[in-house]
């Protein structure tokens, strides 16, 4: 039911764990099963020099957010912005259409972190693009 790519970032998660001292943090809530996921983002001229995940979530959220944090770390703010839950489940070489809001999960949280750190700098949140 999972690609090789899914299973190998469930199993060995890439970049898990916190970082105290973030830069900025986002926090969400899947609201179709409760599950929840942290993202730590480390910040130095405008690009993402490292990168966290904790989540309390199914295998596909792990996969996602493992998958997730290879993608956006080393990248400008904006490129980390763009990159879209699509990209990720593309990058896994495909999720089980049930599973594809898990993936949901990651973009969200990147999002979130990106503006805890832009409204740490005093500066506007970016909006969210309705819908995903
Ligand atoms: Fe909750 Fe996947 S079932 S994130
Ligand atoms: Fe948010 Fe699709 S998961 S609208």
């Amino acid at each position: 039911m999972y690609s090789e790519k899914v299973m190998d970032h469930f199993m060995n998660p890439r970049n898990q764990g916190e970082i105290p001292d973030a830069d900025g943090v986002g926090e969400v809530g899947n609201p179709s099963c409760g599950d929840i996921m942290r993202i730590f983002i480390k910040v130095k001229d405008n690009i993402i020099t490292d990168v966290k995940f904790q989540t309390f979530g199914c295998g596909a959220a792990i996969a996602s957010s493992s998958m997730a944090t290879e993608l956006i770390k080393g990248k400008t703010l904006e490129e980390a912005w763009e990159m879209s839950n699509k990209a990720v489940v593309e990058a896994l070489e495909g999720l089980p259409p049930v599973k594809v809001h898990c993936s949901v999960l990651a973009e969200d949280g990147i999002h979130q972190a990106i503006n805890d750190y832009r409204i740490k700098q005093g500066l506007s949140p970016w909006e969210e693009k309705a819908g995903h």
